[in-house]
């Protein structure tokens, strides 16, 4: 059971002067937050869900540049499930994966926090829950999780993005909890942001044609370009969390070193908020999303 997995984690001690910089910022980076070794058995326990799964039974890819043409099924389908996306760059032209299978995935989710006793204990943890707490959040769910790998060499690019485009709320209340499994550098691809850039609003929506369509298109919320020279660099050593408001823009450059960047997200939205039917993630039928537990 879940419960009876101790994955030893403390308490996120935050000061006044931190919660005033993540509203400020739209974002806040903690250090030496996740212990080594529950980064370690995060990693450990998603190799041996990688073992478990077959590359045959689907190859769908994950992008963020052209989500709606790869949105299927399969993608709408993970809102519940784990579900394995490879990078764009895993097959050769004649469709066969150019490395192994482990070094050619570039996410799991969204439902590791749930589906998943391992990922279930550590995102579900109170000690999340007190942290959103702190930040606001009055009611804080577990709406979404993924392993992120930003596997070496042929990890792709994410385009800058806010992550309430994908999981929005009224009033806005999405909160990213992004924690380093490794350390994430200049060279393997760390996180880089507008400072304040939330403070502009949400500028684009992914949602559903109607609720229950798997068809989705992008609408334009609000026109505005983010300068590359507005970004700052985020590279955090293993066992740090980044948190993230869903209106902070941040994007992550493709890794062309030798070493893989690791991450875990979890994505809260708070529950006193309307939840709208438009967007692509819902909760599975007759169900709502999983609470954190309490202290
Ligand atoms: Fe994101």
């Amino acid at each position: 059971m879940a419960e009876n997995i101790n994955l030893a984690l403390s308490a996120v001690d935050i000061t006044q002067s931190q919660i005033d910089q993540y509203h400020n910022d739209g974002y806040l980076v903690l250090e030496s937050v996740v212990p080594d070794g529950v980064c370690d058995a995060l990693k450990t326990r998603m190799s041996e869900l990688m073992a478990a799964f077959d590359p045959d039974s689907v190859r769908s890819i994950f992008t963020t540049k052209e989500q709606s043409r790869h949105t299927d099924s399969y993608f709408m389908e993970s809102a519940n499930k784990v579900s394995f996306f490879f990078e764009e760059e895993a097959f050769d032209d004649a469709g066969d994966l150019k490395q192994p299978l482990e070094l050619s995935i570039n996410k799991v989710g969204h439902s590791l926090h749930f589906q998943d006793p391992i990922f279930k204990a550590f995102s579900l943890s109170s000690v999340w829950g007190s942290l959103l707490h702190k930040l606001g959040m009055v009611e804080p769910r577990a709406a979404q999780s993924m392993y992120i790998f930003k596997q070496p060499s042929i990890g792709g690019e994410v385009d800058c993005h806010q992550d309430s485009t994908f999981l929005y709320t009224t009033p806005m209340s999405v909160i990213g909890l992004w924690f380093a499994v490794e350390d994430a550098t200049l060279d393997n691809g760390c996180l880089w942001g507008v400072p304040k850039g939330h403070q502009h609003g949400l500028l684009k929506r992914f949602e559903r044609h109607s609720a229950d369509s798997i068809e989705t298109k992008m609408v334009t919320l609000k026109e505005h370009e983010w300068c590359k020279d507005e970004l700052v660099a985020m590279p955090v050593p293993k066992g740090s969390l980044v948190v993230l408001n869903g209106e902070f823009p941040h994007l992550s450059y493709a890794n062309r070193s030798g070493k893989s960047r690791h991450a875990y997200a979890i994505h809260a939205v708070d529950n006193e908020c309307e939840y709208p039917e438009l967007n692509w993630l819902q909760a599975a039928k007759g169900s709502s999303f999983v609470p954190f537990q309490a202290k």
